[in-house]
């Protein structure tokens, strides 16, 4: 699994998210490997036209019903979109409400993704059975020093906290990946996939950008 997390980055801004979704869609399809997007809200039901599956930045706890401003998981689903990301460093919630979100997308048989700081997190919400965790070590995102050359041990240790919970949660990493060897580096450490933002978001050439993280992803068959 490839997610591009779009933020809130201007370089997205408007119909370009689309744009950016439809490029993924086509690199996925050459190379037949999962890539999902994750645009920012305002924006969610225009790309989820495109056939690719495309994950919530946030989602609230709020009900569906006479709550206002919030991201609710029930409309979202019916926006079209697949998944979400929970917890994510630059919009950190409660455990409470991690453990809540899990289960109601999973009772709406949407794909969870939390996403975590360090080993001991890893492995305190992998026990939730969420499809995936992503571990990104904060001080690291957004820099282009990537997790998998500068704390290669994080990655290790988390795959096996991961594994410890022995249920079907998968591990992704995160923060600071630029290119296709950084991408290389995560899978060779164990990690099932990876979550990245400015590395493709940021690049000046969006199809090259994504062609060559896609092929280290096709290079390993993950
Ligand atoms: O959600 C992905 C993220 O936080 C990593 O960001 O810009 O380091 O790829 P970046």
């Amino acid at each position: 699994m490839f997610i591009i997390n779009f933020k809130n980055y201007d370089n997205i801004s408007g119909s370009k998210s689309l744009k950016l979704a439809k490029i993924a869609t086509k690199i996925s399809r050459k190379y037949k490997i999962k890539i999902a997007v994750c645009p920012p809200q305002n924006v969610l039901s225009e790309v989820t036209k495109t056939s690719i599956p495309v994950f919530a930045q946030h989602v609230d706890t709020a009900k569906a019903g006479s709550t206002t401003g919030y991201i609710v998981p029930e409309l979202v689903r019916k926006s079209g979109a697949s998944g979400s990301l929970i917890n994510h460093s630059e919009h950190r919630i409660s455990s409470k409400e991690i453990k809540e979100l899990v289960s109601r997308l999973k009772r709406l048989n949407m794909i969870s993704v939390i996403c975590v700081r360090n080993v001991d997190e890893a492995r305190r919400y992998s026990k939730l059975n969420p499809n995936y965790i992503a571990i990104e070590p904060p001080e690291l995102i957004g820099t282009g020093k990537a997790v998998s050359k500068e704390k290669p041990e994080i990655i290790t240790k988390s795959v096996k906290a991961v594994k410890e919970a022995k249920n079907s949660t998968r591990l992704l990493c995160g923060a600071g990946i630029i290119s296709g060897d950084d991408v290389s580096r995560a899978l060779e450490l164990g990690a099932r996939g990876i979550l990245v933002a400015s590395g493709i978001v940021k690049a000046r050439n969006w199809e090259r950008a994504i062609d060559e993280f896609a092929l280290s992803f096709k290079n390993r068959k993950v």
